[in-house]
Protein backbone atom coordinates (compact mmCIF):
# COMPACT_ATOMS: atom_id res chain seq x y z
CA UNK A 1 0.00 0.00 0.00
CA UNK A 2 1.05 3.42 -1.04
CA UNK A 3 2.66 5.50 1.88
CA UNK A 4 1.79 8.91 3.11
CA UNK A 5 3.61 11.40 2.70
CA UNK A 6 5.48 13.86 4.71
CA UNK A 7 7.22 17.39 4.10
CA UNK A 8 10.43 17.55 6.29
CA UNK A 9 13.27 20.68 6.29
CA UNK A 10 12.11 21.56 2.21
CA UNK A 11 11.81 17.72 1.15
CA UNK A 12 8.22 15.56 0.55
CA UNK A 13 9.26 12.14 2.21
CA UNK A 14 7.32 8.64 2.53
CA UNK A 15 6.26 8.56 6.34
CA UNK A 16 8.86 5.82 6.95
CA UNK A 17 11.66 7.66 5.79
CA UNK A 18 10.75 10.96 7.86
CA UNK A 19 13.46 10.86 10.38
CA UNK A 20 15.27 13.70 12.26
CA UNK A 21 18.55 13.74 14.24
CA UNK A 22 18.13 12.41 18.06
CA UNK A 23 20.08 15.18 18.88
CA UNK A 24 17.14 17.50 17.60
CA UNK A 25 16.42 19.62 20.70
CA UNK A 26 12.35 18.77 20.37
CA UNK A 27 13.66 15.60 20.77
CA UNK A 28 16.37 16.09 23.54
CA UNK A 29 14.40 18.90 25.60
CA UNK A 30 11.02 19.23 23.86
CA UNK A 31 12.07 22.53 22.71
CA UNK A 32 9.05 22.62 19.80
CA UNK A 33 6.40 24.17 19.41
CA UNK A 34 3.13 22.83 17.01
CA UNK A 35 -0.09 23.15 15.84
CA UNK A 36 -3.22 21.05 14.48
CA UNK A 37 -6.18 21.35 12.38
CA UNK A 38 -7.95 19.14 10.64
CA UNK A 39 -10.29 18.64 7.09
CA UNK A 40 -14.11 18.22 6.72
CA UNK A 41 -15.45 16.14 4.29
CA UNK A 42 -11.77 16.11 3.36
CA UNK A 43 -11.63 19.70 2.91
CA UNK A 44 -9.23 21.78 5.74
CA UNK A 45 -10.59 23.87 8.07
CA UNK A 46 -9.53 27.24 9.33
CA UNK A 47 -5.86 26.25 7.84
CA UNK A 48 -4.96 29.77 7.93
CA UNK A 49 -5.62 30.50 11.43
CA UNK A 50 -3.80 27.66 12.75
CA UNK A 51 -0.79 28.63 10.92
CA UNK A 52 -1.34 31.78 12.23
CA UNK A 53 -1.02 30.53 15.42
CA UNK A 54 1.67 28.62 14.62
CA UNK A 55 3.89 31.59 13.95
CA UNK A 56 2.75 33.28 16.75
CA UNK A 57 4.09 30.05 18.99
CA UNK A 58 7.64 30.55 16.93
CA UNK A 59 7.79 34.01 17.54
CA UNK A 60 6.83 33.67 21.07
CA UNK A 61 9.48 30.97 21.49
CA UNK A 62 11.86 32.57 18.94
CA UNK A 63 12.12 29.25 16.53
CA UNK A 64 14.83 30.28 13.88
CA UNK A 65 12.37 29.88 11.53
CA UNK A 66 12.81 30.80 7.64
CA UNK A 67 9.84 29.50 5.81
CA UNK A 68 7.30 32.12 5.91
CA UNK A 69 3.41 31.45 6.70
CA UNK A 70 2.54 31.83 2.77
CA UNK A 71 5.22 29.02 2.19
CA UNK A 72 4.63 26.73 5.28
CA UNK A 73 0.52 26.85 3.83
CA UNK A 74 1.71 25.83 -0.05
CA UNK A 75 3.88 23.00 1.67
CA UNK A 76 0.81 21.88 3.55
CA UNK A 77 -1.65 21.55 1.01
CA UNK A 78 1.26 19.44 -1.16
CA UNK A 79 1.08 17.30 1.81
CA UNK A 80 -2.79 16.88 2.16
CA UNK A 81 -3.24 16.43 -1.45
CA UNK A 82 -1.46 12.95 -1.85
CA UNK A 83 -2.65 11.97 1.37
CA UNK A 84 -6.29 12.59 1.22
CA UNK A 85 -6.72 9.53 -1.58
CA UNK A 86 -5.66 6.76 1.51
CA UNK A 87 -8.30 7.86 3.83
CA UNK A 88 -11.75 5.77 3.74
CA UNK A 89 -14.89 8.11 2.46
CA UNK A 90 -16.39 8.36 5.89
CA UNK A 91 -12.27 9.40 7.29
CA UNK A 92 -10.64 13.05 7.51
CA UNK A 93 -7.43 13.68 8.46
CA UNK A 94 -6.00 15.77 10.99
CA UNK A 95 -2.74 17.62 9.81
CA UNK A 96 0.22 18.40 12.16
CA UNK A 97 2.93 20.65 11.87
CA UNK A 98 5.65 20.32 14.41
CA UNK A 99 8.77 23.33 14.45
CA UNK A 100 11.97 22.41 16.61
CA UNK A 101 14.80 24.96 17.24
CA UNK A 102 16.62 22.20 14.96
CA UNK A 103 19.61 20.07 16.13
CA UNK A 104 21.17 21.04 19.08
CA UNK A 105 24.96 22.18 18.25
CA UNK A 106 27.68 21.37 20.08
CA UNK A 107 28.14 24.46 22.05
CA UNK A 108 24.96 23.25 23.33
CA UNK A 109 24.05 26.96 23.53
CA UNK A 110 20.76 28.17 22.47
CA UNK A 111 22.63 31.37 20.76
CA UNK A 112 23.48 29.01 18.10
CA UNK A 113 20.62 27.75 16.98
CA UNK A 114 19.71 28.84 13.35
CA UNK A 115 18.00 26.30 11.58
CA UNK A 116 14.71 25.15 12.60
CA UNK A 117 13.56 21.33 11.53
CA UNK A 118 9.79 21.90 10.26
CA UNK A 119 7.56 18.90 10.16
CA UNK A 120 4.10 19.02 8.00
CA UNK A 121 2.57 15.08 8.52
CA UNK A 122 -1.47 14.31 8.51
CA UNK A 123 -2.97 11.04 10.00
CA UNK A 124 -6.29 9.85 10.53
CA UNK A 125 -8.93 11.43 12.62
CA UNK A 126 -8.74 9.20 15.79
CA UNK A 127 -13.02 9.19 15.63
CA UNK A 128 -12.45 6.00 17.80
CA UNK A 129 -10.88 7.37 20.76
CA UNK A 130 -14.28 10.12 21.20
CA UNK A 131 -17.27 8.43 19.09
CA UNK A 132 -18.91 6.85 21.99
CA UNK A 133 -18.91 10.25 24.24
CA UNK A 134 -21.07 12.31 21.48
CA UNK A 135 -24.25 10.61 22.63
CA UNK A 136 -23.14 9.55 26.19
CA UNK A 137 -21.65 12.71 27.03
CA UNK A 138 -18.12 12.29 29.12
CA UNK A 139 -16.99 12.10 32.22
CA UNK A 140 -14.68 14.91 33.04
CA UNK A 141 -11.99 15.00 36.57
CA UNK A 142 -10.41 17.45 37.79
CA UNK A 143 -6.69 16.06 38.59
CA UNK A 144 -4.54 17.96 41.08
CA UNK A 145 -1.86 19.07 38.80
CA UNK A 146 -2.68 22.43 37.69
CA UNK A 147 -2.19 24.27 34.84
CA UNK A 148 1.60 26.32 34.29
CA UNK A 149 0.38 29.92 35.30
CA UNK A 150 0.69 32.42 32.17
CA UNK A 151 4.08 34.14 34.29
CA UNK A 152 5.85 30.70 33.98
CA UNK A 153 4.98 29.72 29.81
CA UNK A 154 2.26 31.74 28.40
CA UNK A 155 -0.79 28.79 27.56
CA UNK A 156 -1.52 30.64 24.28
CA UNK A 157 1.30 29.29 22.93
CA UNK A 158 1.13 25.92 21.51
CA UNK A 159 4.33 24.10 22.74
CA UNK A 160 5.38 20.57 22.01
CA UNK A 161 6.18 20.03 25.59
CA UNK A 162 3.04 18.57 27.11
CA UNK A 163 4.28 17.34 30.31
CA UNK A 164 1.95 19.61 32.08
CA UNK A 165 -1.08 18.11 30.80
CA UNK A 166 0.59 14.39 30.19
CA UNK A 167 0.96 14.84 34.00
CA UNK A 168 -2.84 15.64 34.44
CA UNK A 169 -4.08 13.20 32.12
CA UNK A 170 -1.89 10.66 33.66
CA UNK A 171 -3.55 11.27 37.22
CA UNK A 172 -7.16 11.68 35.67
CA UNK A 173 -7.01 8.07 33.54
CA UNK A 174 -5.24 6.66 36.68
CA UNK A 175 -8.76 7.27 38.72
CA UNK A 176 -10.64 6.81 35.47
CA UNK A 177 -9.30 5.62 32.17
CA UNK A 178 -12.22 7.03 30.13
CA UNK A 179 -12.52 10.34 31.50
CA UNK A 180 -11.29 13.56 30.18
CA UNK A 181 -9.30 15.80 32.29
CA UNK A 182 -9.98 19.52 33.31
CA UNK A 183 -7.23 21.48 34.71
CA UNK A 184 -7.65 24.01 37.13
CA UNK A 185 -5.08 27.46 37.23
CA UNK A 186 -3.09 27.40 40.30
CA UNK A 187 -5.80 29.42 41.93
CA UNK A 188 -8.14 27.06 41.71
CA UNK A 189 -10.33 28.25 38.78
CA UNK A 190 -11.04 26.24 35.75
CA UNK A 191 -8.36 26.56 32.66
CA UNK A 192 -8.68 23.65 30.27
CA UNK A 193 -8.23 19.69 29.42
CA UNK A 194 -4.92 18.46 27.90
CA UNK A 195 -6.01 19.14 24.18
CA UNK A 196 -8.85 20.77 24.49
CA UNK A 197 -11.24 24.13 25.78
CA UNK A 198 -14.11 23.52 27.95
CA UNK A 199 -17.81 25.33 28.36
CA UNK A 200 -20.05 25.67 30.35
CA UNK A 201 -24.12 26.86 29.75
CA UNK A 202 -25.49 28.89 32.71
CA UNK A 203 -28.97 30.31 33.09
CA UNK A 204 -28.98 30.77 29.07
CA UNK A 205 -25.41 32.03 29.14
CA UNK A 206 -22.19 30.39 27.55
CA UNK A 207 -19.23 30.41 29.83
CA UNK A 208 -15.82 29.46 28.91
CA UNK A 209 -12.50 30.35 31.17
CA UNK A 210 -10.81 33.22 30.32
CA UNK A 211 -7.63 33.49 27.47
CA UNK A 212 -5.02 34.30 29.80
CA UNK A 213 -5.44 30.19 31.39
CA UNK A 214 -5.74 28.90 28.12
CA UNK A 215 -5.18 28.00 24.01
CA UNK A 216 -7.14 29.90 22.66
CA UNK A 217 -8.44 27.56 21.06
CA UNK A 218 -9.45 28.29 17.17
CA UNK A 219 -12.81 25.79 18.27
CA UNK A 220 -13.28 27.77 20.67
CA UNK A 221 -13.35 30.91 19.29
CA UNK A 222 -15.72 29.62 16.03
CA UNK A 223 -18.38 29.04 18.87
CA UNK A 224 -18.17 31.87 20.33
CA UNK A 225 -18.48 33.17 17.13
CA UNK A 226 -21.50 30.66 16.42
CA UNK A 227 -23.08 31.00 20.06
CA UNK A 228 -23.50 35.07 19.35
CA UNK A 229 -24.82 34.43 16.07
CA UNK A 230 -28.07 32.36 17.59
CA UNK A 231 -28.46 35.10 20.02
CA UNK A 232 -26.18 33.42 22.93
CA UNK A 233 -24.66 35.84 25.20
CA UNK A 234 -20.88 34.42 26.00
CA UNK A 235 -18.95 35.23 29.40
CA UNK A 236 -15.42 35.01 29.31
CA UNK A 237 -13.84 34.72 32.64
CA UNK A 238 -12.57 32.95 36.05
CA UNK A 239 -15.19 30.01 37.09
CA UNK A 240 -14.56 27.03 39.68
CA UNK A 241 -15.92 23.55 39.56
CA UNK A 242 -18.99 25.38 41.62
CA UNK A 243 -20.04 26.99 38.56
CA UNK A 244 -19.85 23.25 36.38
CA UNK A 245 -21.84 21.47 39.42
CA UNK A 246 -24.78 23.94 39.01
CA UNK A 247 -24.39 24.51 35.32
CA UNK A 248 -27.20 23.00 32.91
CA UNK A 249 -24.66 21.68 29.81
CA UNK A 250 -21.44 21.82 29.69
CA UNK A 251 -19.28 20.48 27.05
CA UNK A 252 -15.48 20.14 25.49
CA UNK A 253 -14.05 22.27 22.54
CA UNK A 254 -11.07 21.21 20.04
CA UNK A 255 -10.18 20.78 16.52
CA UNK A 256 -10.39 16.68 16.60
CA UNK A 257 -13.80 16.36 17.94
CA UNK A 258 -15.08 19.53 17.81
CA UNK A 259 -17.45 19.49 20.51
CA UNK A 260 -17.75 17.12 22.72
CA UNK A 261 -20.73 17.28 25.53
CA UNK A 262 -20.06 16.43 29.23
CA UNK A 263 -22.03 14.24 31.16
CA UNK A 264 -20.12 14.04 34.97
CA UNK A 265 -17.26 16.76 36.60
CA UNK A 266 -15.98 14.52 39.72
CA UNK A 267 -18.96 12.14 39.51
CA UNK A 268 -21.28 14.59 39.44
CA UNK A 269 -23.98 14.61 36.53
CA UNK A 270 -23.72 18.10 34.73
CA UNK A 271 -27.48 18.71 33.30
CA UNK A 272 -30.02 16.92 32.21
CA UNK A 273 -30.41 14.94 28.88
CA UNK A 274 -26.91 15.17 26.89
CA UNK A 275 -26.28 16.80 24.73
CA UNK A 276 -28.23 19.94 26.09
CA UNK A 277 -30.15 22.15 23.98
CA UNK A 278 -28.12 24.37 23.72
CA UNK A 279 -25.19 22.39 22.95
CA UNK A 280 -27.25 20.59 20.22
CA UNK A 281 -28.11 24.16 18.76
CA UNK A 282 -24.20 24.54 18.51
CA UNK A 283 -23.41 20.69 17.30
CA UNK A 284 -26.28 22.08 14.39
CA UNK A 285 -24.99 25.27 13.97
CA UNK A 286 -21.29 23.60 13.43
CA UNK A 287 -22.62 21.07 11.17
CA UNK A 288 -23.77 23.20 8.46
CA UNK A 289 -20.77 25.43 8.70
CA UNK A 290 -18.28 22.71 7.83
CA UNK A 291 -20.84 20.50 5.87
CA UNK A 292 -20.41 17.21 8.48
CA UNK A 293 -22.78 16.13 10.37
CA UNK A 294 -19.73 15.29 13.24
CA UNK A 295 -21.81 13.17 15.36
CA UNK A 296 -22.89 10.86 12.99
CA UNK A 297 -19.58 10.89 11.21
CA UNK A 298 -17.99 9.66 14.71
CA UNK A 299 -20.31 6.99 15.23
CA UNK A 300 -20.24 5.34 12.15
CA UNK A 301 -16.88 4.75 12.81
CA UNK A 302 -18.29 2.88 16.42
CA UNK A 303 -20.16 0.00 13.70
CA UNK A 304 -17.25 -0.31 11.78
CA UNK A 305 -15.45 -1.65 15.07
CA UNK A 306 -17.40 -5.14 15.45
CA UNK A 307 -16.58 -5.51 11.61
CA UNK A 308 -12.79 -5.36 11.90
CA UNK A 309 -13.13 -7.01 15.20
CA UNK A 310 -14.55 -9.98 13.29
CA UNK A 311 -12.06 -9.91 10.19
C1 LIG B 1 -4.17 22.59 25.66
C2 LIG B 1 -5.15 22.78 24.55
N1 LIG B 1 -6.22 23.57 24.74
C3 LIG B 1 -7.13 23.77 23.77
C4 LIG B 1 -7.01 23.15 22.54
C5 LIG B 1 -8.04 23.40 21.47
O1 LIG B 1 -7.51 24.19 20.43
P1 LIG B 1 -8.08 24.10 18.95
O2 LIG B 1 -9.54 24.32 19.04
O3 LIG B 1 -7.41 25.21 18.23
O4 LIG B 1 -7.75 22.76 18.43
C6 LIG B 1 -5.90 22.33 22.29
C7 LIG B 1 -5.74 21.69 20.98
O5 LIG B 1 -4.92 20.85 20.76
C8 LIG B 1 -4.94 22.15 23.32
O6 LIG B 1 -3.86 21.37 23.14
Amino acid sequence: MRERVVYLNGRLVPESQAVISVFDRGVQWGDAVYDAARTFNHRPFKLREHIERLYRSCRYTRMPIRLTPDAMEKHTLEVIEPNMPLLGPNDDDMIWWTVTRGVNPLTRSVLDCHEATVIICTFPVPFRAFAKWMTRGARVVTPSVRRTPPQCLDPRAKVSNKMNHILADLEVKAADPEAYSLMLDIHGNLAENSGANFFFVRQGQLCTPAAHNILEGITRATIVELARSLGTPVVEGDFTVYDVYTAEEAFLATTTYSILPVAQLNGAPVGGKRPGPLTRRLIEAWNALVGVDIVAQALSHLELEPLAVKR
